[in-house]
């Protein structure tokens, strides 16, 4: 498995709350204020494009209405997702997961990929969304982080393209996690500092995993994880986390 550089801050959804989620605005945003790593969640159109989104349905963050995987993707392409944040990214689209790539790729960031598979669909997400980042970023320096709270499109991932690294999601680490953990061959656990314990940072160093977690927008509660040892976080807290913490971008 190709290693993952583990920035200790990642831009959340992009661009955090400082623009529209999951678009390559607010990828571009959070490149501007520093930031080398950003996460996103992917899912598939109906028609098997992958594409950046984190509801199941389009009403929150589009101008569509309905469940975002029963419509193709030309019918996707068409929507406005930067209006419902603020009147200066109307207009911005739903952004294709191939485009956000090469984004990426040009900018030599680094990226997490969370898989987000729409409803029923987590095999067919999980295989189609590690094969699509594995060809388009074949020839880069650093691999995507592929991560998921589904179980069943990580693993599907793991077969598809062994070699990416892989993280799990999980909101409350169980013990069920450990086992998780263990065969996906995950490099990281992700999840919640709301349910964190200090303990559970403890016992997936010593599995040599390292630990993730999100969101974590209090720059107190950030001293305070950094001290127990985690080694990164996501925050939608972008233009205050970067100043505090330059270092750590
Ligand atoms: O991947 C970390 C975080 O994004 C997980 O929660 O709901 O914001 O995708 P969510
Ligand atoms: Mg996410």
């Amino acid at each position: 498995m190709k290693a993952w550089p583990y920035p200790k801050l990642i831009a959340h959804r992009g661009g955090g709350t400082l623009a529209p989620e999951n678009t390559l605005a607010a990828v571009r945003f959070g490149q501007s204020l520093g930031y080398r790593a950003c996460e996103i969640d992917v899912k598939l159109s109906s028609d098997g494009v992958a594409m950046l989104l984190h509801d199941a349905t389009l009403e929150r963050t589009t101008s569509g209405k309905g469940d975002a995987g029963t419509l193709a993707w030309a019918d996707l392409a068409k929507l406005d997702a930067g209006a419902w944040h603020s009147p200066e990214f109307r207009g911005e689209p739903i952004a294709r997961f191939d485009a956000f790539a090469r984004e990426i790729l040009a900018k030599k960031a680094m990226v997490n990929i969370e898989i987000k598979p729409s409803p029923g669909r987590d095999k067919e997400t999980g295989a189609h969304v590690a094969a699509v980042s594995a060809a388009l970023f074949a020839s880069a320096p650093v691999p995507p982080l592929l991560s998921s709270f589904s179980f069943a499109a990580l693993g599907e991932a793991q077969i598809m393209s062994p070699e990416l690294p892989r993280g799990w999601l999980t909101d409350r680490v169980e013990p069920a996690d450990w086992d998780r953990l263990e065969a996906l061959e995950a490099a990281s656990l992700h999840t919640s500092h709301k349910n964190l314990l200090r303990a559970d940072v403890d016992r997936a160093h010593k599995l040599g995993l390292r630990v993730m977690i999100y969101t974590v927008n209090d720059i107190a509660r950030a001293e305070e994880l950094f001290s127990w040892g985690v080694d990164g976080m996501f925050t939608d807290n972008l233009r205050v986390f970067a100043e505090r913490f330059p270092k750590h971008l």
